[in-house]
């Protein structure tokens, strides 16, 4: 019996193994239930008293080593067939890059563009209330932006609205701060419009807040004439015209000369010049009602489109296709950061 072990013992040792067939056939042979090493442990009861012991260990020996053979081949065969499924000679996997949508990178743009002149970026609710978008900010009773052709009421109260303009956050922000104030309000308004090439009931605000002791309109038109040369080349000249807005006197509307000094083009109807912005000093009324001594403090403000800035940029000339998200429009913006 004991030469029987042996022989099986070295018979494990010689076996060869080198496909999972042939591994599976050792398994039936040695490790299965009918296999003979089982079979050697049937046969254990039958052992003389005397002998059992020497027995024992032998076939204990004899299992262990079967096995450890088995778990060792079984590995290198499985990481064998892992590693076939691996075929190195395909090319790379693309990776799939996003862009930015064109009405980010030019927020952007400006944001970092009055970065440089120490202005901070900040947010407010697009759901507003009556007082931040027109009360505070000196709007008439009467005003036509207070009528439901101009503005998304929401529920059955006049007072909830979604806000027309970012000039809400003006308000909220000079509530809270005492000057100096030096800040810019990115942010998405609403209108209740047609949807046209030319309009949107949605689109992009950026605006801009200053207001400090002795802030006077030299120092608005200097800012703006900053930017303009920043964001639409050094040769870019600005023209203040003056306009009306209820929280701003004086207030003016900002031209840039166009690019082909009014020799005829379409973007500027000939003349030269494109509208880009509104701005003007705060309205006294408006520093009062939001908490800030007018007879101490002045201040400038200015707001402007995205859409129209990316416009003139990008030559986009229907404003629908920012908020279609076709890939085909979006992809040409890839190259930009
Ligand atoms: N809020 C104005 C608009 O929506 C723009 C503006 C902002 C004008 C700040 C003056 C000062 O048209």
């Amino acid at each position: 019996m004991i030469e029987q072990v042996d022989s099986y013992l070295n018979e494990i040792d010689q076996y060869s193994i080198t496909s999972a067939a042939e591994l599976e056939e050792f398994r039936l042979k040695f490790l299965s239930k009918k296999g003979l090493i089982n079979v050697l442990f049937e046969e254990f009861k039958n052992v003389a008293p005397e002998k059992k012991k020497d027995f024992g260990k032998k076939i204990n020996d004899l299992k262990v080593n079967a096995n450890t053979k088995y778990q060792n081949i079984k590995e290198t065969i499985e990481s064998n067939t892992q590693s076939e499924k691996i075929d190195l000679t395909l090319s790379g996997e693309p990776v799939k890059l996003g862009s930015r949508h064109p009405i980010s990178l030019v927020k952007n743009e400006i944001v970092s563009i009055f970065e440089r002149l120490g202005f901070t970026s900040s947010d407010g609710p697009e759901i507003e209330d009556d007082w931040h978008v027109f009360s505070a900010l000196n709007f008439p009773l009467e005003h036509p932006a207070r009528d439901m052709q101009d503005t998304f009421f929401i529920g059955k109260t006049p007072d909830i609205l979604l806000r027309t303009h970012t000039s809400s956050v003006q308000v909220r922000i000079m509530e809270k701060t005492q000057p100096p104030i030096r800040v810019l309000m990115p942010g998405r308004v609403f209108r209740n419009e047609a949807i046209s090439a030319r309009s949107h009931c949605m689109f992009h605000q950026v605006e801009g807040l200053f207001i400090d002791k002795k802030v006077s309109f030299a120092d608005l038109k200097q800012t703006l004439l900053f930017f303009a040369k920043e964001m639409f080349g050094t040769e870019t000249k600005i023209r203040l015209r003056p306009s009306f807005f209820p929280f701003t006197e004086p207030s003016a509307e900002m031209d840039i000369s166009c690019n082909c000094n009014g020799k005829g083009c379409n973007l500027c109807k000939n003349t030269g010049w494109l509208e880009i912005l509104g701005c003007g000093m705060v309205d006294p009324n408006v520093l009062d009602n939001c908490g800030i001594d007018s007879k101490e403090f002045t201040g400038f403000a200015f707001g402007m489109g995205i859409e129209r800035i990316a416009l003139l940029k990008y030559q986009v000339k229907d404003i629908r296709i920012y908020f279609e998200n076709d890939v085909r429009f979006l992809n040409q913006f890839k190259s930009l950061i």
